[in-house]
């Protein structure tokens, strides 16, 4: 691919960096010369010995207040967040009758209450600054629903109307909030939770199965400067092309 990025002086934070999606852009912005915060519940150290400018954290994000303590000590540290993707997620799968309000409430938390309490301190850092890019992750679930992943799909809707509204109270301070839906990805989040006729299902008829390594351009781009006159997206890899086999 001929593309290339300088992210020198920059700092990513990614929550849910430890594995899939996130840990693959880590590595991406670390190789484009940033500086990546890799936030996790299960951290994987591994990563940092891959490269020297990706800093491994052990992270919850669905403790709100700990997460803002999380980002208010990257932006001591670091002096600054130029980027923040909110790549964290679960997708327990139970009939709605079955969830219990806990785990309800948790993927609540996790997937999208974890936004908006980074929100709170990532726009007055950002908008004070001029600077900076939030992504998040939506779904095709969003839309199409899914037996026994309601709370899941729930999440993914909702996070387009808060990342939108992000987007239009940042607009005038020359801040992007975006978001994508990945399509199919193989990931733990694809291999866990759906049964092999699911996931026959999704290779076979449902648009493909993609991989992390044509997911994380589109990340990259995001929270590039080559986007910066994109704001309030919703990028929708519906159907999957493999770029080997094009
Ligand atoms: N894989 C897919 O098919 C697919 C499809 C559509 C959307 N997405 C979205 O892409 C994003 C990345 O998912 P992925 O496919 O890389 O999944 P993944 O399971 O590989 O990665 C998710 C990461 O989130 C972390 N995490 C879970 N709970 C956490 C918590 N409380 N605090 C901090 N970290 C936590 C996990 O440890 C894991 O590292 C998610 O938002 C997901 O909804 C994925």
């Amino acid at each position: 691919m001929r593309v290339s990025y300088d992210f020198r002086d920059r700092v990513v934070v990614v929550t849910g960096g430890g594995h899939g999606i996130g840990a693959g852009l880590c590595l991406e912005v670390a190789k484009a010369g940033g500086v990546a915060i890799s936030a996790d519940i299960a951290p994987d150290p591994s990563l940092a010995t891959k490269s020297e400018r990706i800093q491994v954290e052990k992270v919850d994000v669905g403790d709100g207040q700990g997460l803002q303590r999380f980002l208010e000590s990257v932006i001591v540290q670091h002096g600054h967040i130029d980027s923040f993707v909110q790549a964290a997620a679960i997708q327990p799968r139970q009939l709605i009758q079955e969830m219990s309000a806990e785990t309800w409430l948790r993927v609540m938390d996790i997937n999208l209450n974890s936004l908006f309490y980074a929100a709170q301190i990532l726009i007055p850092h950002m908008t004070q600054r001029h600077y900076g890019s939030i992504v998040t992750f939506s779904s095709g679930l969003a839309t199409t629903g899914w037996a026994k992943a309601s709370a899941y799909a729930t999440t993914k809707a909702a996070l387009v109307a808060l990342i939108k509204s992000i987007a239009k109270e940042t607009l005038p301070y020359g801040v992007r909030a975006n978001i994508v839906a990945p399509g199919i990805t193989d990931t733990d989040l694809f291999t866990g939770p759906n049964s092999q006729d699911e996931q026959e299902f999704f290779r076979v008829r449902g648009g493909g199965v993609g991989t992390v390594d044509e997911v994380v351009p589109l990340l990259m781009f995001l929270i590039s400067d080559a986007s910066q006159s994109l704001t309030g997206a919703l990028l929708s890899r519906d159907l999957i092309i493999h770029p080997q086999d094009v």
